[in-house]
């Protein structure tokens, strides 16, 4: 969660990311020959971390917030309580998770029926949910880490085949920590830390760019140079970016423009490098649950806060009488180097699973500020977080609006696989051919990607604008206030 307290203009990024267990260990999710298992890092108990958002929401609401929480949960346990309606996204995304779920009594209790995807429309309870929401309103953090609560956890969770344990959950502490900032075309970008890996390669990636005046060039050659700029942010986060509480993440080096500058020194301006090409390319060659909302206060305080239990459903466990889905937040460790995680990330050392560690993130929350507006952003989306985060910059920088963000066709590349992905409506055919020539392996998808939302303030007319993603049906809500009645 990136916020920034208008009455101090101090901005903080409030880390409330999943921790390892303590009875983690580096090599948890390989088999006796060494190799890696995906399906224990992704599915069932192994596959989940230590939850961080009831401490975060504790956090927020004791430190910054205006409401206690058994006011500000309480539309989440209305909701849980009384159901919402089973629509056309949740279904393909349950769709994808149907057999894993199917596969755990409780968790097949609250999302399937007769063990099927819901039909449309289907009214979606869950009073466990509304209790667990209950106890937190009541009693903070505690009633969620600590007592009776934390014991009926710890032991689901064991007896599911886990490793959790009550000093995990006891243990489990917020952290502070100083953002990301970088300057880009008159802008200050404002963005997520490590363990996020999101404000380092945006860093880069600018970065890289800034010499080209790639605003003035042609599509073609301007995606090019965007992808090139992707291609080695990432392998930058395969090999330095882990959790900053465990390993030495040189991001004053990274987000440096001197950097930069080697880095632009080997790209050619028509040709695609492949990845492998790159120094310390990992040897071996080798998608999401979360949630984003932007908020713009009246006194002009920001909020941007990207959640995520990691793959649609997490890890497709439910503790009986807790009415929630346990995270698959281990799989963003690197289980072992080069291996790739559900979304195609490598990694090495630095993000390496050890007891107590934050497993890299790709959540990019992050503020725009510029000369005449200020802008809340992000989106969910795996490993693609951090490129939709860096295409939604680009087109508020180019004048978009924040509709027009929300809105713009995708495409991303991650280092390895070294291929150029893209939405069905990001290239013409032509366009394609022409990436192609240059050397990118494009592939254009059937699905999109994504569920961005943002929200913008024009400081010299006061007016809000809220841009989100047609992929979805989020919701915008932004009134205008007086002119420039912010950060003047
Ligand atoms: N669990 C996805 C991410 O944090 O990047």
């Amino acid at each position: 969660m990136l916020l920034r307290t208008a009455k101090d203009g101090r901005d903080v990024f409030v880390d409330a990311r999943e921790r390892a267990p303590l009875a983690a260990t580096r090599d948890m999710f390989l088999d006796a020959n060494g190799e890696a298992v995906r399906d224990r890092s992704i599915n069932g108990a192994l596959a989940a971390a230590i939850p961080g958002l009831p401490a975060g929401l504790e956090h927020l609401a004791r430190k910054y917030g205006r409401l206690p929480l058994s006011k500000s949960l309480a539309p989440a346990i209305r909701l849980a309580r009384e159901g919402w309606k089973f629509g056309p996204k949740n279904s393909s995304m349950l769709g994808y998770r149907r057999e894993v779920l199917a596969g755990n009594a409780a968790a097949a209790a609250l999302f399937l029926r007769d063990g099927q995807v819901p039909a449309l429309g289907t009214v979606m309870r869950n009073e466990d949910y509304a209790r667990t929401l209950e106890l937190i309103a009541a009693k903070g953090a505690d009633g969620f880490y600590r007592g009776d609560y934390a014991k009926r956890l710890v032991n689901g969770v064991r007896q599911a085949g886990g490793i959790w344990s009550e000093q995990d959950l006891a243990e489990y502490r917020v952290v502070e920590r100083a953002p990301i900032r970088l300057k880009h075309r008159g802008f200050e970008i404002v963005t997520a830390p490590p363990p996020s890996s999101g404000g380092v390669a945006l860093a880069t990636i600018f970065n890289v760019l800034e010499p080209y005046g790639y605003p003035q060039l042609d599509k073609v050659p301007r995606t090019h140079l965007l992808v090139e700029a992707m291609r080695r942010a990432y392998r930058d986060r395969a090999v330095y970016l882990g959790d900053p509480d465990f390993v030495q993440v040189p991001v004053p080096l990274l987000a440096s423009r001197e950097y930069a500058a080697g880095l632009r020194a080997g790209i050619n301006p028509d040709r695609a490098t492949p990845s492998d090409m790159l120094p310390s390319a990992m040897v071996a060659p080798s998608r999401p649950d979360t949630s984003h909302f932007s908020i713009v206060d009246t006194e002009g305080n920001l909020v941007a806060v990207t959640q995520t239990v990691n793959l649609p459903y997490g890890n497709a466990v439910v503790v009986p009488g807790t009415g929630f889905l346990l995270n698959n937040e281990m799989d963003d460790f690197s289980v072992k180097p080069g291996v790739p995680n559900a979304y195609g990330l490598v990694g090495d050392d630095a993000n390496a699973i050890a007891p107590g560690k934050r497993p890299l993130s790709s959540m990019t929350p992050t503020f725009l500020v510029g000369p005449d507006r200020v802008a809340v952003l992000g989106t969910p989306g795996g490993s693609r977080i951090v490129t939709m985060v860096l295409l939604g910059l680009l087109e508020m920088m180019d004048g978009g609006s924040a509709q027009d963000a929300a809105s713009a066709p995708r495409f991303h590349h991650q280092y390895l696989p070294d291929q150029l992905s893209a939405e069905p409506e990001a290239f013409s055919t032509e366009e394609v051919a022409a990436l192609k020539a240059r050397g990118h392996d494009v592939r254009v998808g059937d699905r999109s990607w994504g569920n961005m939302n943002v929200v913008q303030w024009r400081r010299d007319t006061g007016a809000v604008e809220t841009g989100t993603d047609p992929r979805w049906k989020g919701v915008g809500k932004g009134s205008s206030s007086e002119k420039g009645s912010i950060y003047r």
